[in-house]
C-alpha cells in the first residue's frame, strides 16, 4: 500500500518524538511492504518563525492533500517564549486549532491503557488499580470554549476577558453517535460527562446525549458531573470504559487519566472527522522543559501512528505489531525517564533510555 503522510513535527520535543514514529512506521513499511511518502508541514512556533503565522493556507492544503497526519507537538514555554507575546490568533496553539477546524477533526479518540509492565509507573496503589485499566476519552474537539467569540475590553475602565461556549444540538449528536459507536466495540458503557448543574451547554449536552442512547439499548450510559469525574479518576478509574464529553473538560480529564498509565508520554490520540482522513498526535504537548535533552517518551507518538495505521488505512495487522512491540520493550524492562518505577518500587531488571534508543528498540521489535 502507497500511503501519503503529512508531517507536524511542530516544536519543543516535537521533531524528536516524530523521527522516533517515523522509524517504526519505516520498520513496518519494509516488513509489510508498504510505501510511507512524507511531506513536511510547517505547523505553529517554527511556523511563525518561519512565515510570521503558526499555520498558513499552503500548510492546511497540504494537510487535506495527505491521507492522514502525523504530528508531534507545538508551542513553547508559554511564560516566557516570545511566541505568547503575540496576539491570540498569531500564537502557536491558534494553528492547531485552526487547522482541527478546517478538517472538521470533531472527533478526539484518547485511549488511556495501562500496560501491566508499567504498573510501577502508575502513582495510583495497587489495590485501587489492580489490572487491566482499559479506558477511551471520546473528546469533542472542534467546539466550545475553544471555538466561541472571546474578547478582552474595557469595561468601564476595567479590563474585562471573556470567553463564549457555544454547542448546538448537532454538534453534540455527532460526537455522542461516535461515543457511543466506539463503547459498542468495547465493554458497552459510556460515562457522559458535563456540568449541567450550571451550564446550559451541558444541559442541552444531556438532552442530547439521552436520545442518542436510545438508539444504543446494549449500551450502558450514565452522567456524571465533571468535577466528579475528576475525582473519581484517581479514587477509582477502572470504573470508566467510555468517557464521552466536550472540549475543554476533554482536555483537562485526558492529560489526568494519562497519569494512570503511568505518563503523558504514554497517552496517544486520534482527531477524526467522517471521512478516512485523521490527525494522530500525542495527547501531551511540546514538554518546553525537556526539549533537545533527548529524553522525551517517544511512545504516546508512537502509538498515534499505530492508530493511524489502524483508522485510516485499515492496516490492523500493523497496527497490532506495533502494539506488540511496545509492548515487548516494556517487558524487556526498557523505560524512558517519565515512566521509570515510582519511588519506592523496585527497579530490578529496568533500564533507563533516551528517545532515540526507545525508537530503535520498538522498530526493532515490529
Ligand atoms: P506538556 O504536555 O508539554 O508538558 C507537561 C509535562 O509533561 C512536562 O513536565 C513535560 O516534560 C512532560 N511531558 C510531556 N510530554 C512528554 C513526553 N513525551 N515524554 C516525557 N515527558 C513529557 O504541557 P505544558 O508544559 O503545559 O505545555 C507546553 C507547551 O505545549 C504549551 O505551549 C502548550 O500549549 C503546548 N501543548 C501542545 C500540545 C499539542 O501540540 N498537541 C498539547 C499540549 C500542550
Ligand atoms: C491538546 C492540547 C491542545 C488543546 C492545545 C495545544 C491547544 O492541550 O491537544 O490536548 O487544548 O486541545
Ligand atoms: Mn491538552
Amino acid at each position: 500500500m502507497e500511503c501519503q503522510i503529512g508531517v507536524i513535527s511542530g516544536d519543543g520535543i516535537g521533531p524528536e518524538i516524530v523521527t522516533e514514529a517515523k522509524k517504526v512506521l519505516d520498520q513496518i513499511g519494509k516488513k509489510y511492504g508498504h510505501l510511507f511518502h512524507y511531506t513536511d508541514i510547517l505547523m505553529g512556533g517554527c511556523s511563525i518563525d518561519a512565515t510570521g503565522v503558526p499555520l498558513t493556507d499552503d500548510a492546511i492544503a497540504a494537510a487535506k492533500a495527505s491521507d492522514a497526519v502525523l504530528m508531534g507537538s507545538i508551542g513553547g514555554n508559554t511564560s516566557t517564549s516570545p511566541w505568547y507575546q503575540l496576539a491570540p490568533e498569531l500564537r502557536p496553539e491558534a494553528g492547531l486549532l485552526k487547522l482541527r477546524k478546517s478538517l472538521n477533526l470533531f472527533a478526539n479518540l484518547r485511549p488511556a491503557y495501562l500496560y501491566e509492565e508499567l504498573k510501577a509507573a502508575c502513582p495510583l496503589r495497587d489495590d485501587i488499580i489492580g489490572t487491566g485499566f482499559d479506558m477511551m476519552i471520546m473528546r469533542e474537539l472542534t467546539g466550545g470554549l475553544y471555538f466561541g467569540a472571546r474578547k478582552t475590553e474595557e469595561v468601564d475602565g476595567v479590563t474585562t476577558a471573556t470567553d463564549t461556549l457555544t454547542y448546538n444540538e448537532n454538534e453534540i449528536r455527532r460526537i455522542a453517535k461516535r461515543g457511543f459507536d466506539i463503547a459498542m466495540k468495547r465493554r458497552k458503557k459510556v460515562t457522559s460527562v458535563d456540568k449541567a448543574n450550571v451550564l446550559d451547554s451541558s444541559r442541552l449536552w444531556r438532552k442530547i446525549v439521552e436520545e442518542v442512547a436510545k438508539d444504543y439499548p446494549e449500551v450502558t450510559y450514565e452522567h456524571m458531573l465533571v468535577d466528579n469525574c475528576a475525582m473519581q479518576l484517581v479514587k477509582d478509574p477502572k470504573q470508566f470504559d467510555v468517557i464521552l464529553t466536550e472540549n475543554m473538560f476533554g482536555d483537562i480529564l485526558s492529560d489526568e487519566a494519562s497519569m494512570v498509565t503511568g505518563s503523558i508520554g504514554m497517552l496517544s490520540s486520534a482527531s477524526l472527522n467522517d471521512t478516512k482522513f485523521g490527525l494522530y498526535e500525542p495527547s501531551g504537548g511540546s514538554a518546553p522543559d525537556i526539549a533537545g535533552k533527548g529524553i522525551a517518551n517517544p511512545i504516546a507518538t508512537i502509538l498515534s501512528a499505530a492508530m493511524m495505521l489502524r483508522y485510516t488505512f485499515d492496516l490492523d495487522k500493523e497496527a497490532d505489531a506495533i502494539e506488540n512491540a511496545v509492548k515487548q520493550v516494556l517487558k524487556e524492562g526498557y523505560r524512558t525517564i517519565d515512566i521509570m518505577p515510582q519511588a519506592g518500587e523496585s527497579t530490578e531488571g529496568i533500564e533507563q533510555v533516551g528517545t532515540a534508543k526507545m525508537g530503535d528498540l520498538i522498530a526493532e521489535r515490529v
